[in-house]
């Protein structure tokens, strides 16, 4: 049950007072100028990597056992064991990557406890994730079976912090040794004969803190020998399908991490390198996590806005250091772990980190998509945490019931982003005030899919006031713009397993006029639109 403190833009409520505005109001209401967008279409810039739009997977919570993992003698539907529902789920949002095991599990992980006949798995406990048994039954294979059936590709992080360079190396190569090695030998034995593609190496994680509170120095020379000796043997990763090795960089603003590990990639010789450094960074709203995730007024929404719209500034900052040791931006910034962290539902065990995801979270997750398109030269990775049922989830389950939230239904609006090319926007955002809070009202970018189709997607975050959007498109012809809008009559709306369809995207379609293409774009919202010749 929601309870709002103070009510959000309830539709009919708006629709009332409007009717009752007096005249004056109503008149200047309806006289505000629309908001000029300038798309320069002749201008394409760099790639939007659909690696931004990955996932991340760890054990914890319901997050793999219930949510991806049912087991194969479930009576939810499965193949071998993974969720069909799931799996269908993610196929449609084209999951480019999926980040596993962890997280801070990952530094506790022991690969071997997870391969084998499920029989002789060693059950252990989750001790970073509310002290429960990992049966360990979801293991390498079964994860790499799981990144197969939805198409999507390997990021494994390896366990730095409790494991050694050796057990990392070995892991790396049982997934992709040759089946006549013994390493390959044995995969084969658990039923895999091909070698699996590893696309990125996580080199740990969160090592200045989880991962074994190292300091920067002490990290970036064990992320050398782990640079060095965990090797990818699969011969079909070569060139440009070589596997990307991913150092754990900041905390938020530590720029300490960034400039001592820039600083060693600068020094790499012939025998080490990486290819992308991490940032983690979510929006909680302070520490520990306190707001609800189903029950907010509009100063708490627009808090987690202007906190998420921090995201651009971060970004910034890491990038200004990471170009004075690499200017040619040949080593992308991960931002592996995102998304809005916030207190734990009722009920469930604090650390399975179980929230509920409201039209505000799509629009978090929208704001931090144009963000990280907007700096597509440098960001080429990026995760949400957390893929199921945990943090900001794509998807929630319970038993053999599914629902997609707010937050899926914006990662599928923007599929048409995955490896398009950039197109520069400029418009007046115009302000949306909330006490003492001043924020942009609405957000774009657009950007050319790989057929040449030009794309725009436009978030009013303003959680009261449509915004009208004109839109003059240079260097394409533009008649008309068709997508769909993601909206609900109020910004905490949410699916839930007794109405699953509460926020939905719906059919959106715009014509060109006189002066250009206007876009009504209902508060609260994200509209993603193909510009139509
Ligand atoms: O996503 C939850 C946790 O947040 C991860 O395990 C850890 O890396 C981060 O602190």
């Amino acid at each position: 049950m929601i309870t709002l403190t103070r009510p959000l833009a309830a539709s009919a409520l708006t629709l009332t007072l409007a009717l009752a505005a007096p005249a004056g109001v109503h008149a200047q209401a309806r006289a505000e100028a629309p908001i000029a967008l300038r798309i320069d279409a002749g201008k394409p810039g760099a790639k939007i990597d659909r690696n931004i739009f990955g996932q991340f997977a760890e054990h914890l919570g319901t997050g793999i056992y219930g949510g991806v993992w049912v087991g194969k003698d479930s009576p939810i539907p499965n193949t071998r064991g993974i969720r069909k529902d799931v799996v269908e789920a993610l196929r449609a949002i084209k999951a480019p990557n999926v980040r596993w095991p962890g997280g801070c599990f990952a530094d506790e992980y022991h690969w071997r406890h997870g391969i084998g006949p499920a029989e002789n798995r060693r059950k252990t406990i989750n001790s970073n994730w509310g002290g429960s048994v990992e049966p360990n039954t979801f293991g390498t294979d079964e994860f790499m079976d799981f990144v197969e059936q939805i198409g999507s590709e390997a990021y494994i992080s390896v366990n730095v912090g409790s494991g050694t360079v050796a057990e990392a190396a070995e892991w790396i190569e049982y997934m992709t040794a040759d089946p006549a090695t013994t390493a390959g030998k044995e995969r084969v034995a658990n039923g895999r004969t091909e070698p699996y593609k590893v696309k990125y190496l996580g080199i740990g994680n969160e090592s200045w803190s989880c991962g074994g509170a190292m300091r920067a120095e002490y990290y970036t020379d064990e992320m050398k020998r782990y640079a060095r000796f965990v090797r990818n043997y699969n011969p079909k990763q070569t060139g440009a399908e070589a596997m990307q090795r991913i150092a754990v960089g900041p905390n938020q603003g530590d720029t300490a991490y960034t400039e001592a590990v820039m600083a060693a990639q600068k020094g790499h010789d012939w025998a080490w390198n990486i290819e992308g450094l991490s940032l983690h960074s979510y929006t909680t709203g302070g520490w520990p996590p306190s707001y609800s995730s189903t029950s907010f007024d509009e100063t708490a929404y627009a808090k987690l806005v202007h906190e998420t719209l921090g995201m651009d500034g971060l970004i910034t900052k890491h990038s200004a250091i990471m170009d004075k040791y690499d200017p040619e931006k040949k080593v992308p910034l991960a931002v592996d772990e995102w998304g809005v962290w916030l207190a734990p539902l009722p009920n469930t065990n604090p650390g399975f980190l179980a929230q509920q995801n409201t039209l505000r979270d799509g629009i978090i997750a929208a704001l931090n998509i144009n963000i990280f398109a907007r700096h597509a030269d440098r960001v080429r990775v990026a995760n949400i945490a957390q893929m199921v049922n945990v943090l900001q989830a794509m998807i929630l389950t319970d038993n053999d019931k599914m629902v997609l939230t707010p937050t899926y239904h914006v990662f599928k609006m923007y599929v048409p982003f995955q490896d398009a090319t950039l197109i520069p926007v400029s418009f007046d955002a115009g302000t949306y005030v909330q006490g003492d809070i001043k924020l942009p009202r609405v957000d774009a970018v657009a950007a050319r899919d790989t057929q040449g189709k030009l794309w725009l997607a436009v978030t009013n975050l303003d959680p009261t006031r449509p915004a009208s959007v004109l839109a003059d498109v240079a260097g394409a012809r533009a008649t008309s713009a068709r997508g769909q809008v993601l909206t609900a009559p109020r910004v905490d709306a949410l699916n839930t397993f007794a109405a699953p369809n509460a926020v939905m995207p719906k059919p959106y379609a715009a014509k060109a006029r006189a002066k250009g293409l206007n876009l009504d774009i209902p508060a609260k919202s994200i509209v993603v639109v193909q510009l139509e010749p």
